[in-house]
């Protein structure tokens, strides 16, 4: 059976990415095909580089236009996408063309602190600011709309009564890094197996 092969879109640092490709160096069968951004000099690219990783960036509109991202990964035939820390909502045709193959990870306990504009750091201030006593990350299918798919996976972490925002964003890094490459395995697997 051929690889699984699978499309990373990343905006920003990319540690999640490196986590997964990491992840999936050790295992057969599935490859981290390339990673995907929307951010010319996000360092994601830079990690790609080292990892030996194709590397793509495309403008906001590129990704509207199906004679581009859409186009490459049809191409590459490209079975599964993971958003790791991506900006952009999907168009339809590409939502439409991988029902239940692109996974999203969230920085916060869906549906609470979703939606346009919740995006890593915003995410953990207005957390903070709400004085919570817990967040997490979750894990889910994405549909059309922001953060709204099916939730596959969610882990918790606690707040202590004087943890910053940055504090936060530190716990909740490490929950992405434990669970997210797992947890998009075991998803692969469940549709591939
Ligand atoms: C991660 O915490 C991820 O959950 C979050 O962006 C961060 C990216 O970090 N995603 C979102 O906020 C999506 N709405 P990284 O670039 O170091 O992986």
């Amino acid at each position: 059976m051929s690889n699984i092969k699978i499309a990373i879109f990343a905006s920003g640092n990319g540690t999640n990415a490196e986590a997964i490709a990491k992840y999936f160096e050790k295992k057969d069968g599935v490859e981290i095909t390339m990673i995907i951004s929307n951010k010319k000099d996000a360092f994601v690219l830079e990690r790609a580089k080292k990892m030996n990783i194709p590397a793509f960036v495309f403008s906001a509109k590129d990704f509207q236009n199906p004679e581009k991202v859409f186009k490459l990964l049809q191409d590459n035939k490209i079975d599964f996408v993971i958003l790791a820390g991506f900006l952009l909502l999907l168009p339809d045709f590409i939502v439409d063309a991988y029902p239940c193959k692109i996974v999203n990870i969230h920085p916060a306990l869906l549906p609470k602190y979703g939606g346009k504009g919740m995006y890593g750091m915003a995410v953990h201030d207005a957390v903070i600011a709400n004085k919570e006593k817990e967040s997490g990350i979750t894990i889910h299918y994405v549909n059309k709309n922001y953060d709204e798919g099916q939730i596959i996976f969610q882990a918790k972490c606690l707040i202590e009564d004087n943890d910053t925002s940055e504090i936060l964003a530190s716990k909740v890094h490490e929950l992405e890094y434990k669970y997210f490459p797992q947890i998009i395995e075991k998803t692969i697997k469940g549709k591939y197996h």
